[in-house]
């Protein structure tokens, strides 16, 4: 297979010239070469224009638009087109249009109007990628085949007729035979033991809450009819064009898909993003989903196949980006593995649903904030050609799960979460101390992380115990917090104190849950202060939090221990005096948990405790919290620092800056500045680099 990536970054975007004449693609290609774009995304939604009737084909504006390309020198990551059905698709077919939980089958007219298990659908997209590749394969602008888009963007789950029959047959392969249904799905509760697999539905609206199994298990069974219309495609791809790379882009820390079972099956991890410029923590959240692109990959370079130059059009409001702020989080892109930024969309539409959605040409043109933004990172990516290939270094692992995604987001358990919102806390809490994150499944070798981070990891499997009790055993410092194993992956709940084979771990149990009331979930995208809610709360004391006491968030749960030390009690209410943090040295490392949720400032306390915990040293401060948050990473030798705050900052650490040929030490970094920091320095002893002081 070809490699994708190359001397130097991938710079580029989606390039879409069916949706203008031609005249203007001539500017176009000028313009792209004046930017030094090198890689656009073609035809991604172009399904209409290349297929106009059923088995009829026009290809002749795709094979000048390819030619041209690659007369510019511009390579091209081809789409398979397959994510938008033309109008006689579902005109011909009108059972391939997906139908909503209550029953509503939706109407054409929009993107993404098919049922994921639809033959019609399939049919028609093998069809398509088969025609594709055996007129574009041997094209030699042709690097990358782009699998459909963002799949399960708009229509994850579908509950019409042939999805339940696929639901039937997905669920007659894993369970063999009815009755091993029943046990797992509890079906005893509430009477619903099934007499054949023919007598079951997809968890479509019902009079009370639906069998929790059953609904996971059409969550599984979601994800896995998505990638299996990837993989169809892919296997098509594969026989015509062995040596072209696949990818398909991922959103972030999407929910409605399971990431982990679709990664190895990826050759180019891409993912698309678009981080709220009105959101403060809009780049903390970004950290963690460009930390999961890498470790998806397994710490393979990745792609940022989108992002936006400025504003989009999805939300009420859509604030731009401030002045240097993409290129700040096009930065923490690369710095956090990405070997290509790219957008959507080149070219800012005039007509149609996303006409204003910004692009990297804006509709003003060439005399814009934007464009000229562009072309400066355009420039300075061309010079920066040493970083790619290169590793990112990550400190700890924070597990993440989608099975506990979807299960601990079910309706009738002790209190709403939101899942996202408890990793992403837990995520930039360490972020913000200078460290890198890996996220992990949990079931895999953790070992070599000195910090391991498991909130809230509802649906506990074996595996997973076992991999999180053989890290604490072989000197990981292991923290677990509360709603932890309390279901296996039947969602049968494990009795005795909850907790799974982790009780013995933690050297704790659980008796009874507290929640203090109020629900907890914060909408918008990656929410990361969990505290900005107002929300029911408990004192917590213990030395790890200094004088003061901590302040416990909205859960709290009365446990026992059995052989670990008690760090921190509950103060006043109920479970006052009850354990609310404790550790056990486990083999050589040590497990503690938490048995409620922290402020931010609480959770920086506890953070910096396991870090000492860990052997980590970190020897000076790392610039966060009110003034807004200093990004630190090192990918292979450079040291790359972003200044997400509001006021500057002063750089500590000697090297060059790489993207000014400037002396960083002493180097005041604007907000939204980055320097690119070279040579390394030492971290070998897996410390994290600190190389930012405090203005004044
Ligand atoms: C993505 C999509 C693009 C475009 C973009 C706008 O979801 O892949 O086609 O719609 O968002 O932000």
């Amino acid at each position: 297979m070809r490699p994708v990536f190359t001397d130097s970054p991938w710079f580029g975007g989606d390039y879409n010239p069916e949706q203008w004449p031609e005249a203007v693609w001539d500017e176009d290609v000028d313009l792209m070469r004046g930017a030094g774009v090198n890689l656009v995304t073609v035809g991604v939604f172009a399904w209409a224009l290349l297929e106009p009737e059923e088995g009829r084909y026009e290809f002749g504006w795709l094979d000048s638009v390819l030619d041209l390309l690659h007369e510019n020198g511009v390579k091209v990551d081809l789409a398979t087109a397959t994510a938008a059905p033309p109008p006689w698709l579902s005109d011909q077919y009108p059972e391939s249009l997906p139908v909503t939980v209550d029953g509503i089958r939706l109407s054409p007219g929009s993107r993404q109007g098919y049922c994921p298990s639809s033959p019609a659908y399939r049919t028609a997209a093998r069809r398509l990628t088969r025609t594709l590749a055996e007129r574009y394969g041997a094209h030699p602008a042709v690097v990358l085949w782009h699998i459909n888009n963002e799949y399960g963007c708009h229509v994850s789950r579908c509950y019409c007729d042939e999805s339940a029959s696929a639901f039937r047959r997905w669920l007659e392969a894993k369970y063999r035979t009815i009755g091993a249904l029943n046990s797992a799905w509890g079906t005893a509760f509430w009477s619903q033991s099934y007499g054949s697999f023919e007598q079951i539905l997809p968890p479509r609206a019902t009079p009370a809450f639906p069998n929790p199994t059953q609904s996971l298990d059409f969550d599984r069974f979601s994800s896995d009819e998505l990638l299996a219309c990837f993989l169809e495609e892919k296997a098509v791809l594969r026989e015509v064009t062995p040596d072209i790379p696949v990818t398909t882009n991922f959103m972030g820390t999407f929910r409605n898909v399971d990431y982990w079972t679709w990664a190895p099956h990826v050759d180019v991890i891409s993912d698309d993003l678009y981080p709220d410029p009105a959101d403060p923590d809009a780049a903390r959240g970004a950290a963690m989903a460009r930390d999961l692109m890498r470790s998806l990959g397994r710490g393979k370079p990745w792609l940022l196949m989108e992002q936006s130059t400025s504003a989009v059009n999805m939300r009420p409001t859509n604030v731009p980006k401030a002045p240097g702020q993409m290129r700040a989080l096009s930065y923490q892109a690369l710095a956090r593995g990405a070997d290509g930024i790219l957008f959507f969309q080149w070219r800012q539409s005039a007509a149609g649903a996303e006409r204003f959605h910004s692009a990297m040409l804006p509709h003003a043109g060439t005399d814009t904030r934007i464009w000229r933004e562009v072309e400066q990172l355009g420039a300075e990516l061309a010079a920066l050609g040493s970083v790619v290939g290169t590793r990112t270094r990550a400190h700890a692992a924070l597990v993440f799960d989608w099975d506990s995604r979807w299960a601990i987001e079910q309706a009738g358990l002790p209190t709403t979460s939101s899942y996202l919102a408890l990793a992403a806390h837990w995520h930039a809490a360490l972020t913000e101390a200078g460290l890198t994150v890996d996220l992990a499944p949990g079931d895999e070798d953790l070992s070599a992380y000195p910090i391991v981070i498991v909130p809230s990891l509802f649906v506990l499997t074996d595996a997973q115990a076992a991999a999180i009790d053989a890290a604490a055993a072989a000197g990981s410092t292991v923290l677990v917090t509360s709603q932890t194993g309390i279901v296996d992956q039947d969602l049968r709940v494990r009795l005795g104190g909850y907790l799974g084979d982790l009780q013995s771990t933690l050297g704790v149990w659980i008796e009874e849950f507290w929640p203090l009331g109020g629900a907890w979930a914060r909408p918008g995208a990656i929410p990361v202060a969990q505290e900005s809610t107002v929300a029911p709360t408990v004192r917590v004391r213990g030395d790890v939090f200094g004088p003061e006491a901590a302040t416990g968030i909205e859960w709290s749960e009365c446990v026992h221990v059995r052989d670990a030390s008690v760090r921190a009690v509950f103060e006043g209410g109920h479970l006052s005096g009850w354990p609310a943090l404790t550790r056990k040295a486990r083999g050589v490392g040590a497990a503690w948990y938490l048995a409620t949720r922290l402020s931010r400032e609480d959770t920086a306390s506890l953070v910096a405790q396991l870090i000492a915990d860990s052997g980590l040293a970190l020897s000076a401060s790392v610039v966060g919290g009110e003034s807004g948050f200093v990004e630190t990473v090192q990918r292979g030798d450079a040291l790359f620092v972003i200044n997400h705050g509001s006021t500057a900052v002063t750089l500590a650490q000697e090297g060059v800056d790489l993207l000014s040929g400037a002396d960083a030490q002493g180097m005041t970094l604007e907000p939204q500045g980055v320097v690119v920091i070279s040579p390394r320095v030492a971290l070998d002893s897996a410390e994290p680099a600190v190389a930012v002081v405090a203005a004044g």
